[in-house]
């Protein structure tokens, strides 16, 4: 068993990172969070973060003259931190190429719906509910899976369905939805604490448990 030693990146309420964080505290998930990262001064997860006395730290793109310096910046809080493995909970930017390549397969997505459908740049928060009901989805989901440069493209981890009911409003499918994602998320992650993941092109085999 490894210890994930966890980098948050959240832009907003961080309610997958909650779920996270309870997790670790539940013995469900072996990790601990060494530092939470947002774009966003006024995110609720770096607030979320203070509270329970975990490092925050507001880094954006705009704070520095060039992007160089920004994916440094990025970099050194990582190393200071003594990170081994980010989590993406709700993270509305880009990871930029170098920060991939410094942890190539040690950085998980959360996504509300079953991908490759209803994914991509302009897919995110509401607007991917409202194209799953616009198409008339039966069933929709969570993804879990692996960051590389293109957006929600990398290898998927874990996938759980969700049904699409028809008086679903946006707001009443991405409850339900971000219900499944707070059970989905360590659940992924601690295949990788386990050491069970084998990543063979776009396939990534889950080991069965070792007892
Ligand atoms: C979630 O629906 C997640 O799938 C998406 O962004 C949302 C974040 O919600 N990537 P929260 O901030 O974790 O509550």
């Amino acid at each position: 068993m490894k210890l994930l030693k966890l980098a948050i990146f959240a832009s907003g309420t961080g309610s997958n990172f909650q779920a996270i964080f309870h997790a670790i505290r539940n013995y469900k998930l072996n990790a601990q969070i060494q530092v939470v990262i947002s774009n966003n001064p006024d995110a609720g997860a770096l607030a979320f973060a203070r509270q329970h006395n975990l490092p925050a730290q507001h880094l954006c793109r705009t704070q520095f003259d060039s992007g160089e310096k920004f994916d440094a910046a990025v970099l050194e809080c990582l190393v200071a931190h003594e990170v081994n493995f980010i989590a993406l909970a709700g993270y509305m930017k880009k990871i930029r190429p170098k920060i991939i390549q410094a942890f190539r397969h040690r950085i998980l997505n959360i996504h509300p719906a079953l991908l490759p459908a209803f994914g991509g740049k302009s897919l995110y928060g509401h607007f991917v509910h409202e194209a799953v009901l616009a198409h008339g989805c039966k069933v929709s989901g969570v993804t879990v899976h692996l960051v590389d440069e293109e957006y929600d493209c990398g290898p998927i981890v874990l996938q759980s369905a969700v049904p699409v009911l028809e008086n679903d409003t946006p707001a009443s499918l991405a409850a339900r939805v971000l219900k499944v994602e707070h059970q989905s998320f360590y659940r992924a992650l601690q295949y990788f604490a386990e050491e069970r993941v084998e990543i063979v092109g776009r396939q990534v085999k889950i080991r069965l448990p070792a007892y």
